[in-house]
């Protein structure tokens, strides 16, 4: 019987996969690490090196971190005239980029390469749109693991789902020809709804605009409302707003095809602690790629005992892959007070309480509104929560609060959220440590 189970799970997750990109990557979320929200163009070998070191030395591998990928500005003025090969800036990767993707795998990590599906990249460097198959050719000779993937200077071939697919398409096949794993992370911000055309090309697609280094400051230059039908998804995008965007599609998301919400800002300045642990504790409930932004080589303890917390990352790599959903929101003074649900592995799920308002607030969660889906004997039966945020006397995250039944009162600070694991009462054991 047992047998039989288990190989009835085995094809329910053979074809879970097979309805996303078929090469068989990110069936959790990708981590890494990015250059772009801390260094912008001002990359060279060494600050990708430094920060493959910084990875070693705290030892982010460990917690899953894995990607070392380099953004734009990495390209010299022009291609290779007579091959029409990308070439690299000589002064800033003398070695070329094939050492140092050769330096990165010895450092036991991945390398990310990034372009864009268009003349041209967003920082103006040469693009690959129609030169698909040379540059996927090229990156694979290189050793490149991952490519992010831009939408500038497309040429106007956007507009329509089926457009955006080919373009973003072209490169899919490429990177799959050339015979080398390469996860594929597209960055079209959204535009023409990649939740539904990219499911099968690509491993994560980016949701929206890009990211501000900001809780929830306004910004015209990130003018949509909502991601569903947005015709200028722009820059300068909020973290809580990017929070709103991701809300309605997580269902889209799961192995191998997830919805991205750009590079984590944790540790770059521009949040509070606490705004801070909101952030990475939303991008890892709703699945997200946990990409780091910030300058690695130079890090607070604060900033590491956020991106370190096992427990959180646990749940951003359960291997349900279920993003987490709103169930309730409720406006409150500047802003609104949410519940978010998501199931995890074995009986679990994961709660947690949103209050994106600058004070302080308290608030009665019923067991009926965070386990609707699951009916009414979920809704009234006991569950142990773990706050995820606490430590238990063994030092490891995920302190239990004891037995919740009925309903929760929470207090909860500004711009902050509680996460908690809930485990049915009846198999109430501390298994997500063991489920790393
Ligand atoms: C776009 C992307 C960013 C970054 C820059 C690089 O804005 O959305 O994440 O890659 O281009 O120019």
């Amino acid at each position: 019987m047992a047998m039989l189970t288990w190989s009835i799970a085995l094809i329910v997750t053979s074809a879970a996969v097979a309805r996303a990109y078929n090469n068989g990557l990110a069936l959790t979320p990708q981590m890494g690490w990015n250059t772009w929200n801390h260094f912008g163009c001002d990359i060279s070998e060494d600050t990708i090196v430094s920060a493959a070191q910084a990875f070693v030395s705290y030892n982010l591998t460990q917690y899953g971190y894995e990607y070392i990928i380099m953004d734009d500005c990495w390209q010299a003025p022009a291609r290779d005239n007579s091959t029409g090969a990308p070439v690299a800036d000589p002064q800033k990767f003398p070695n070329g980029i094939k050492d140092l993707a050769d330096k990165i795998h010895d450092m036991g990590l991945k390398f990310g390469i990034y372009s864009s599906a268009g003349l041209y990249t967003c920082g103006g460097r040469f693009g690959s749109l129609d030169f698909e198959v040379i540059d996927a050719q090229t990156y694979a000779s290189w050793g490149v693991d991952y490519l992010k993937y831009d939408n500038c200077y497309n040429e106007g071939r956007a507009g329509t789902p089926q457009i955006s697919f080919e373009r973003f398409n072209n490169m899919s096949q490429a990177l799959n020809a050339t015979g080398r794993p390469i996860l594929y992370s597209m960055c079209n911000w959204g535009e023409d709804g990649p939740w539904n055309f990219a499911v099968t090309i690509a491993n994560s697609w980016r949701i929206s605009g890009d990211i501000m280094d900001s809780f929830d400051r306004f910004d015209d230059r990130c003018p949509c409302t909502s991601v569903l039908d947005c015709k200028l998804p722009g820059f300068h995008c909020a973290m809580a707003r990017i929070i709103d965007f991701a809300a309605p599609i997580g269902q889209k998301a799961g192995p191998g095809k997830w919805n991205d919400l750009d590079m984590l800002e944790v540790g770059n300045g521009g949040m509070t602690f606490d705004e801070y642990v909101t952030h990475f504790s939303m991008w890892s409930i709703l699945k997200s790629p946990l990409i780091l932004g910030n300058d690695v080589t130079n890090m607070t303890n604060e900033t590491l005992s956020i991106i370190t917390n096992e427990a959180l990352i646990a749940v951003n790599q359960d291997p349900n892959g279920s993003p987490a959903s709103r169930q309730t929101n409720t406006a409150v003074d500047g802003g609104s007070i949410s519940l978010w649900q998501g199931s995890l592995v074995n009986d679990a799920f994961v709660v947690a309480v949103l209050n994106t308002s600058p004070n302080n607030q308290t608030t009665t969660i019923q067991m009926s509104d965070v386990f609707f889906d699951q009916g009414s004997v979920a809704g009234s039966e006991p569950w142990e929560f773990f706050d995820l945020w606490q430590k238990d006397d063994a030092g490891t995250w995920g302190k239990s609060i004891g037995t919740v039944q009925g309903s929760l009162e929470v207090d909860i600070g500004p711009h902050s959220v509680k996460v908690w694991r809930a485990i049915p009462q009846s198999s109430a054991t501390k298994r997500f440590v063991e489920e790393l």
